[in-house]
């Protein structure tokens, strides 16, 4: 059996230059030392607050941004090493949907042409073209009349499946989904969530989502990565994270999703404060702010990711006193 994974990243750094004051620039820490892997056939989901580097990590594993250390790995081979042909597959084999489908669609041109590009570029013969373009749309559930029609002429939801359907056209192994349902009302994002799991059934996809929404993760993913400030401070099975975290933010975020644990939590356990400027993380531990744990240690010494079952890893320094 191979055990390569389909993609993986080891030790991955992301620095942006931002403007500081008075015409000077500083450098903004995206991503700290970030690793991660995708085996064929699964869904990984991302999540974490506004701005802990979930879109960074996205586009730095679509091989759409080039991180400053650490490397991407496309079965088992670095990015950097491939050739222009292995390079020209892995961009077509790696496809991302986007949260606002329409930045990625050409408003001048017809969604059947849109949505059929690969096909003409993989040099398919028209009446293939027209039977692959037949099969995507039906099974994204798009009306065929909609191959005449221009993006602008559909609807939110409509075009999130125009997104997808553009990104199967290129036979992908993987898609990488940038909050794929979170500008779109509650019912039509229950459907577009149905679609990408009968999608990863019907091709074979291998999947990563990011979302703010746990929920969302929990119901499509087989495991979830939590981001802090631009690095991995848990990740596990999607149901031994919500049955049994083990890291004090993980836990702040399931009990701040409205429903999940009604009565039983403590305020003290909800998230306090902002989340620090990315541009000053926090000595030690970089969720110690914040934190109603936090112990001298902790402001210290950074936490490494520890195991503590079968690929279940968190990066707190008292995990074992506080979960067992
Ligand atoms: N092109 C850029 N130039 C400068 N800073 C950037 C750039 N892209 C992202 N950042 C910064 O990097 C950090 C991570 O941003 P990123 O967009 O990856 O976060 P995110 O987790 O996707 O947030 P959100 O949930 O709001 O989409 C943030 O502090 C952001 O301001
Ligand atoms: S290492 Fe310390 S500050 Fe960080 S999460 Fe654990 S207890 Fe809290
Ligand atoms: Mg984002």
């Amino acid at each position: 059996m191979n055990d390569t994974p389909l993609l993986s990243a080891v030790d991955l750094h992301k620095t942006f230059r931002v403007s500081g004051k008075s015409y000077s620039t500083q450098s903004l820490t995206a991503l700290d030392l970030v690793s991660l892997h995708l085996s064929a056939g699964e869904t990984l989901g991302v999540a974490g607050e506004s701005g802990c580097g979930k879109s960074t990590l996205a586009k730095v594993m679509a091989g759409l941004l080039t991180p400053d250390g650490g490397s991407v790995f496309y079965k088992g081979i670095q990015l950097s090493q491939l050739g222009y042909n292995d390079r020209t597959v892995f961009r077509r084999k790696t496809q991302m949907i986007f949260q606002d489908p329409f930045s990625s669609l050409n408003p001048r041109m017809r969604v059947g042409d849109s949505i059929s590009e690969p096909f003409k570029i993989a040099g398919m013969s028209a009446p293939l073209q027209r039977a692959e373009l037949t099969r995507i749309m039906a099974a994204v559930g798009l009306q065929s009349d909609a191959v005449n029609r221009f993006p602008d002429e559909f609807s939110g939801g409509q075009r999130q499946r125009i997104g997808i359907a553009r990104a199967l056209a290129a036979s992908p192994d993987i898609l990488i989904a940038d909050e794929p349902v979170s500008s779109l009302d509650i019912s039509i994002q229950a459907q577009i969530i149905n679609i990408l799991l009968q999608m990863k059934l019907d091709f074979a996809l291998s999947m990563m989502i990011v979302s703010h929404n746990l929920l969302v993760l929990r119901h499509i993913c087989d495991r979830i990565i939590i981001m802090y400030l631009g690095s991995v401070i848990e990740c596990g099975p999607a149901s031994e994270l919500f049955h049994r975290c083990r890291h004090p933010y993980t836990e702040a975020l399931i009990a701040a999703i409205p429903g999940v644990h009604p009565s039983s939590v403590s305020k003290d356990v909800l998230l306090r404060d902002d989340l620090p400027s990315a541009l000053s993380i926090p000595s030690g531990c970089r969720f110690h702010p914040r934190c109603r744990h936090a112990v001298d240690l902790c402001r210290h010494e950074v936490p490494q990711l520890v195991e503590y079952s079968t690929g279940h890893t968190a990066a707190c320094h008292l995990s074992q006193q506080l979960y067992g």
